[in-house]
């Protein structure tokens, strides 16, 4: 057992911002990681993309830098997608990309996540459409073509090993992995197909410290709302539980060429803080193209997230919800005795902080430095300016603005509490 893993799983809410990577296969036919169930491909069908599958311009370094520069502090790779492709040397088949190419980009993906600082998850499939023993249901590709002499000979029980099997190799061979992200139960199969418990059990064993998620159809340690913006902290049984949000910039966790329906960085922002406002993290996934490039759109929408970041990590990184009542259109995250006040709209000159009269020590903008004015009002003896209008009730806090919204992708105050309350 390494240091790390006896760490636990407290970097997971610290780090609230993460890279998902897709790539795989897929990437080469550019029309969403699903293709080869969509359009009922044959093994033989998708063949075609394993003889040219050549991931020249596959760079984990460049991939880890962008991450960081982003103001990410984990990244999780797709080692097996549900087309059953290994990106990783696995013993167990001949479907890897170290078969094909020579190229292990689990490990390669590993070792540079680790050299910038970026803790290492691994996404693995439940689904396999390329196994021979795994069942044929509604969404395999071969649904409608397996004879059923065929679709007899398939034993879950023999792909339950192949599953533990392969992610011991993932656990065992590619240094201390951070995260396991499991992928999906669905009605045809859920924990007993997959043998959840006891995958889960060997998982706990090879890594102690490791934070797994909620796929496999039992609890795990952090749920994952997909492609869904919680707009609030989400509990199970009526407690908080870690989460993290996994969203894609255009629809498409693969490659798809001609999806063009990008979401913009200032979106991508506002679904960052308000993730951390309710207590979640931001997981944000690419797809590098059929060769293992990051796209140039992927690459600016990160640079652009980057620009916000590198001012504003503190209001993000290590922070969380506030207790403090935010005004309208506007989100709060809470460090400590930091409290950051994030304006969705920019207000004309005066922004009221119901609750916070007295308890504010000083307020500045985040991304410059520059002190922010504030008036307390006692809800009475205002006569002396005009900032409160009558009914404003007692406690409020007003910080007076620049008519001008700075030019950043969401502008945010710095409010250094009295104290840490929250
Ligand atoms: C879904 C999709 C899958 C994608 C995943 C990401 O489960 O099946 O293609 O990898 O979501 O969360």
């Amino acid at each position: 057992m390494s240091g790390r893993s006896e760490e636990g799983s407290a970097w997971f809410p610290a780090a609230r911002f993460g890279l998902f990577v897709h790539f795989g296969l897929y990437s080469l036919a550019a029309r969403h990681e699903w293709v080869r169930s969509r359009e009922a491909m044959t093994d033989a069908d998708y063949d075609r993309y394993l003889e040219r599958f050549d991931p020249d311009l596959f760079d984990a370094a460049a991939l880890a830098r962008a991450a960081r520069e982003a103001g990410m502090r984990y990244a999780v790779l797709t080692a097996k997608h549900h087309d059953g492709f290994c990106l990783f040397d696995s013993k167990l088949t001949d479907y890897t990309s170290a078969r094909v190419t020579g190229r292990d980009l689990v490990a390669e993906f590993a070792e540079a996540m680790r050299a910038e600082g970026l803790r290492v998850g691994l996404y693995y499939s439940l689904l396999d459409w390329r196994h021979p023993d795994f069942t044929v249901d509604r969404y395999h590709p071969l649904r409608d073509g397996v004879r059923p002499e065929e679709a007899a000979g398939r034993d879950m029980a023999r792909y339950r090993a192949y599953m533990r099997g392969q992610v011991r190799e993932l656990l065992t061979g590619y240094g201390p992995v951070d995260l396991l992200f499991f992928d999906f139960t669905y009605p045809a199969k859920g924990p007993a197909e997959w043998g959840a418990e006891e995958l889960m059990a060997m998982v706990r064993d090879l890594r102690p410290g490791i934070v797994v998620n909620d796929r496999l159809g039992i609890p795990g340690d952090y749920v994952t709302p997909e492609q869904y913006q919680p707009d609030r902290p989400l509990t199970r049984d009526g407690a908080e539980v870690m989460w993290e949000a996994c969203h894609t910039l255009n629809g498409s966790w693969g490659y798809d060429r001609d999806n063009h329906d990008y979401k913009s960085p200032d979106l991508l922002v506002r679904m960052l803080v308000q993730s951390v406002a309710c207590g979640g993290n931001l997981l944000l996934n690419v797809g590098p193209t059929g060769r293992g490039a990051l796209d140039p759109r992927a690459a600016q929408t990160l640079r652009a997230i980057g620009a916000w970041m590198s001012p504003h990590a503190r209001a993000v990184h290590g922070a969380g919800p506030s207790a403090f009542e935010p005004p309208p259109n506007c989100l709060y995250t809470q460090r400590g005795d930091r409290l950051y006040l994030h304006l969705l709209a920019w207000p004309l000159r005066h922004v009221h902080l119901p609750g916070l009269a007295g308890r504010v020590r000083y307020a500045q903008l985040l991304h410059d430095g520059s002190e922010v004015r504030f008036d307390e009002l006692d809800g009475a003896g205002h006569e002396h300016n005009n900032l409160a209008p009558p009914g404003r009730p007692p406690g409020t806090l007003t910080l007076t603005l620049p008519v001008v919204r700075p030019e950043v992708l969401l502008p945010v105050v710095e409010l250094v509490l009295r104290d840490e309350s929250r």
